[in-house]
């Protein structure tokens, strides 16, 4: 396959830091996959006055991206779960591999999208779905491959934790810290799911099917936000010597899988203590290895552009591999629900 097309769905925060990074980066990433990837065709309702997309042709129809012929990978980078779900089946009944940034769409949908793309032969990659620009699904898939998971927490929603940093070093206010965390581009559309924890939930969720091989159940999460934290709580935390961390927490227990979302307190020694503003930071307890730490932007154009485009990479060395090279993104047995009650 010479060159690898890509379709780019959305040119919000992240599909415009996706078309800067893969058009700034091109000759690294060419050489990296073998072969040149080209921006085929972009899909978006409207332009965005902070991208100049060139000659790319842009659609007003994301759906006719799925239906052109020519393009290998549909980059969805809508956001929501109603058009980027038809959007990311239609993509994969056609036979197109995916990318995708969406983790409310694979947390409440992926079970029926893998399925999907199983039986299509297609491969859907959500590394930047969790963690921003962190590669933790890499980490998880790849890294600790050979390990037996007991545990992962970590800080995985960068406007709560830019709220909580903020209001602990300079007293600002929580909704003032939100509405700039809103400027930034770091904001969810609706960023109840920020406060509410509903973003942490759904990217733990994706975590714990990587880490213990179950299905995504969404449902099953205890998620509690950090809407009602004060700035008396954290004053007094850090009058105490602790600090008030959001964190997505799941661990394999006697009786099944836990998974919880809420405030936490950590002594400010800790290392995940010091982890402020927008960054988030993942640790993972397993057999082998022991502990280890993943930390970077978990927000942002191009932190979030830089594990699309990674999976991007990974999607076109498979391609220019053959199928017969390619392995499933998510993988697990329904059986595995059984063993691991969540
Ligand atoms: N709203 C999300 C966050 C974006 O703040 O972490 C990245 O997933």
């Amino acid at each position: 396959v010479n060159p690898i097309k890509v379709g780019i769905c959305g040119l919000g925060t992240v599909g415009s830091g996706t078309y800067n990074v893969l058009t700034r980066n091109a000759k690294e990433i060419a050489s990296r996959v073998g072969t040149d990837i080209v921006i085929a065709e972009i899909g978006a309702r409207r332009d965005n006055p902070n991208c100049d997309t060139g000659s790319v042709p842009v659609n007003r129809d994301v759906f006719a991206l799925a239906e052109n012929p020519e393009i290998d990978i549909i980059v969805e980078l809508i956001g929501g779960t109603t058009v980027a779900k038809e959007l990311v089946l239609k993509a994969v009944a056609n036979g197109k591999h995916v990318v995708t940034a969406n983790k409310a769409l694979i947390a409440e949908y992926g079970n029926e999208i893998f399925a999907a793309a199983a039986e299509h032969g297609v491969t859907v990659a959500f590394e930047a779905a969790v963690a921003g620009g962190i590669p933790i699904i890499k980490a998880l898939r790849e890294g600790l491959a050979g390990n037996k998971i007991d545990w992962l927490a970590g800080i995985i929603n960068g406007t709560g934790n830019f709220i909580l940093t903020e209001m602990r070093e300079k007293g600002r206010d929580f909704n003032d810290v939100l509405a700039e965390a809103q400027a930034l581009g770091y904001a969810e559309a609706d960023p109840t799911f920020d406060v509410e924890g509903i973003d942490a939930a759904h990217k733990l969720v994706i975590l714990a099917s990587l880490a213990f091989g179950i299905p995504l159940q969404f449902d099953k999460a205890y998620t509690e936000g950090i809407s009602r934290i004060s700035q008396e709580d954290v004053t007094y935390a850090e009058q105490l010597g602790y600090r008030i961390k959001h964190l997505g927490i799941a661990r394999d227990t006697d009786k099944g899988i836990e998974l919880r979302v809420h405030p936490t307190l950590i002594p400010e020694k800790r290392l995940i203590a010091n982890v402020n503003g927008v960054m988030n930071a993942v640790m993972v307890q397993s057999d082998a290895v022991g502990p280890t730490l993943y930390y970077g932007a978990g927000a942002g154009s191009e932190p979030t552009a830089s594990a699309v485009v990674a999976d991007i990479v990974d999607v076109a060395r498979t391609l220019t591999a053959g199928p017969e090279n390619r392995v499933p993104y998510l993988s697990f047995q329904q059986s595995a629900l059984s063993s691991h009650p969540v």
